[in-house]
């Protein structure tokens, strides 16, 4: 099979379309590759350490440490008796964890029927408090291990949660007692609405644990695939996700990665299952990420699906 990565490795990212044919020409075919496995986590342990470091924990970030934002530059955060308190004590999943699955939130999830597949899954993340309402559910199932939170959506969706926190603390409850990872020291303003996030579940005795995104983490994977082709100001969600999977999972499978508006039957696709509000600026650079996740899955490395779930 001729393929685009090796015909222009590093050249250009090839198009859409191109991308669409040779996912169509490789089909359904999949084989799981151990040492591909094993060489992955084995890369990410080194450049990232994500059992220690993924989130901000009182083990890696004692009163005192600096965090350095990891979304733009100069500011930091030092930890202190404020903000110490509310770090958990210590990596808090039992690891490792086997079969993961990474759902992103693309419109090739809608009519998937993936929903019991991934239900099925040991560990499962989502990406920025999706919807997981009754007409999704056939599609992206309804079990959550952990869920991140971008700080946007606290401002955007809850009012910044200045206002009633009732709103925020009941929409949680569909993620039942799974961790929410937000980047609370990515980028400066997001901070504040992080903390109302933790203490708005804190006060309500939520089931959900918060974790802190670390920033070093996030700071090492972004270089991490910036010298693997993949040239964004910013790492999409998902991809930060599919790179902790990578380190802590036996397998990982991974739904709802399509970044093309056009899909494999050549119908159009929205950009994500529940709407077609497409990023504000491409800050991401999505199509690159996919190449990349393709080739993991080429490899046997991790497993992607892209059309219906038997
Ligand atoms: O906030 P962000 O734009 O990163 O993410 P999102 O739109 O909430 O979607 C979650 C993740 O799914 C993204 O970070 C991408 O990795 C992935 N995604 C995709 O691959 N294709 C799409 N059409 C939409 C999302």
């Amino acid at each position: 099979v001729l393929c685009w990565f090796y015909v222009f490795p590093g050249y250009r990212l090839p198009a859409d379309k191109e991308i669409a044919e040779e996912v169509l020409r490789h089909g359904e075919a999949w084989r799981k590759n151990q040492t591909g496995i094993d060489l992955y986590r084995k890369l990410l342990t080194e450049c990232c350490d994500p059992r220690r470091m993924f989130a901000v924990t009182k083990e890696n970030s004692p009163l005192g440490k600096v965090l350095w934002y990891d979304g733009e530059f100069y500011y930091s955060h030092t930890v202190n008796n404020e903000t110490y308190q509310l770090f958990v004590q210590d990596n808090p999943l039992t690891l490792p964890l086997k079969k993961c699955a990474v759902v992103g939130n693309g419109g090739i999830l809608r009519h998937s029927k993936c929903g019991k597949d991934i239900d099925q899954a040991d560990f499962i993340m989502r990406c920025n408090l999706p919807p997981l309402s009754k007409e999704y559910v056939e599609d992206v199932g309804t079990i959550t291990h952990l869920v991140t939170a971008n700080p946007s959506i606290i401002e955007k969706r809850f009012q910044n949660l200045l206002w009633s926190r009732k709103d925020f603390v009941d929409s949680m409850k569909v993620y039942g007692s799974s961790y929410i990872y937000m980047p609370a020291f990515s980028m400066k303003p997001g901070t504040d609405p992080s903390l109302r996030a933790y203490y708005a579940l804190a006060d309500s005795s939520s089931n959900l644990t918060m974790l802190f995104a670390n920033p070093e983490f996030l700071h090492m994977v972004g270089k991490f695939w910036k010298a693997r082709n993949v040239h964004a100001r910013r790492l999409s969600t998902g991809l930060f996700l599919v790179s902790l999977a990578l380190g802590l999972c036996e397998e990982v499978t991974v739904y709802g990665f399509w970044p093309f508006s056009v899909g494999l039957d050549e119908q159009p696709v929205s950009h994500h299952y529940y709407d077609n509000i497409l990023p504000y600026k491409w800050v991401h650079a999505m199509p690159e990420e996919f190449v990349q996740l393709w080739h993991l899955h080429k490899s046997g490395t991790l497993r992607m699906r892209v059309g219906r779930c038997p």
